[in-house]
C-alpha cells in the first residue's frame, strides 16, 4: 500500500447541513436524492459493452445505478461508508482512493467528479497512480475535469432547477477567490426544500499540457476527449509500460460484494 499526503489544511475541502458528511465535504442525503445526468451516457459511449468498470469516488451510486442498468459490471470505491450504503447490487470498496490496490484491474476506471483537479500536484498524481494501477493494458481511464478556463471566469451564481421528486434543488456559489496561481476558492451552497448544505472546496487548474504530463507521470496518456467542452477524457495506459504495481497483491480494504 502507498502512503499518500493531502496538502496545506487550509486547501482541504469541509462541508456541513444535516445527515453524514464526507471527508471531502460532501452530504449524503444531498448526493443520494441528485438524477443521474449525463454522465453514465457519455462512460458508457467510450467504452466496450458490458465492459466492467471501477469508479472511484463513487459516492451513493448516482452514476453507478445507471452504469448497471446499462450492463456494465461495477465495484464501487469510496472512503465514506455512508455513501456506501446507499449502494445497491454492486461490489463496494471502502478505501481512499490514493490508497487503493486491489490486485485487479477493470476494462475501465471511472475517475470523475473533478476529483482531478485537487490543490496539488503530488496528491493529483497519486489519484491518477491508483487509477493506472487498475486498468487493464488494453483498457481505459475515464476522467472529469474542470474546463481550464473556468478558473478564469468562476464567479458566484444561483440556479434553480425543477427535475428532483423531492422538489426544487438550488445551487448557489459563493465567497469565491484565488488564493495562487490556477486556483479556485468557492464554497457551494445546495438546497432541496427547507434542507440546505454547504461545501468549501480549492480547486487546481488542470490545462491540457498539465494534463497531459500527470498522465505520463503515472504511465498513462491521452486517447481522446470526450466532450466539445474538453472536461472528459479518457485515457489510456502509454506504450512505455508502468512499473507501479497493478499486479501487486491486495491491500485488503473493506469490500462487500452485492
Ligand atoms: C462530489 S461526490 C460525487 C459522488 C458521485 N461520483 C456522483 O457523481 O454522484 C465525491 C465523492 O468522492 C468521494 N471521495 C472524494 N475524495 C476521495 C478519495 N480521495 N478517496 C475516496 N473517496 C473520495 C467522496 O467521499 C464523495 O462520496
Amino acid at each position: 500500500m502507498t502512503t499518500s499526503r493531502r496538502p496545506d489544511p487550509a486547501l482541504l475541502p469541509h462541508g456541513d447541513g444535516p445527515g453524514a458528511i464526507t471527508p471531502d465535504g460532501c452530504s449524503v442525503e444531498f448526493y443520494a436524492a441528485l438524477a443521474p445526468g449525463q454522465e453514465p451516457r457519455i462512460v458508457h459511449d467510450a467504452i466496450p459493452e458490458r465492459a466492467t468498470i471501477l469508479e472511484l469516488g463513487a459516492g451513493a451510486g448516482r452514476v453507478t445505478h445507471a452504469l448497471l442498468a446499462l450492463g456494465h459490471p461495477v465495484a464501487a470505491v469510496d472512503e465514506s461508508p455512508e455513501m456506501l450504503e446507499r449502494i445497491r447490487e454492486a461490489e463496494t470498496v471502502l478505501a481512499r482512493i490514493e490508497d487503493l490496490d486491489l490486485g485487479r484491474r477493470f476494462d475501465a476506471v471511472l475517475f470523475a467528479s473533478y476529483l482531478l483537479n485537487v490543490p496539488d500536484q503530488e496528491w493529483r498524481r497519486s489519484l491518477l497512480a491508483a487509477c493506472r494501477r487498475h486498468v487493464s493494458d488494453n483498457g481505459c481511464v475515464l476522467i472529469q475535469r474542470h474546463e481550464p478556463e473556468w478558473f478564469d471566469t468562476a464567479a458566484p451564481f444561483e440556479h434553480h432547477y425543477d427535475d428532483l421528486p423531492q422538489g426544487e434543488v438550488v445551487y448557489r456559489m459563493r465567497d469565491v477567490t484565488r488564493p495562487g496561481p490556477g486556483l479556485v476558492s468557492a464554497t457551494m451552497e445546495y438546497s432541496i426544500g427547507d434542507r440546505t448544505w454547504t461545501q468549501s472546496f480549492t480547486s487546481q487548474r488542470v490545462d491540457d499540457a498539465q494534463l497531459a504530463d500527470d498522465l505520463g507521470a503515472v504511465g498513462l496518456a491521452v486517447d481522446a476527449y470526450l466532450t466539445d467542452d474538453r472536461t472528459w477524457i479518457r485515457a489510456r495506459p502509454s506504450a512505455a509500460g508502468w512499473s507501479g504495481g497493478a499486479d501487486r497483491p491486495g491491500a485488503s480494504p473493506s469490500t462487500r460484494q452485492p
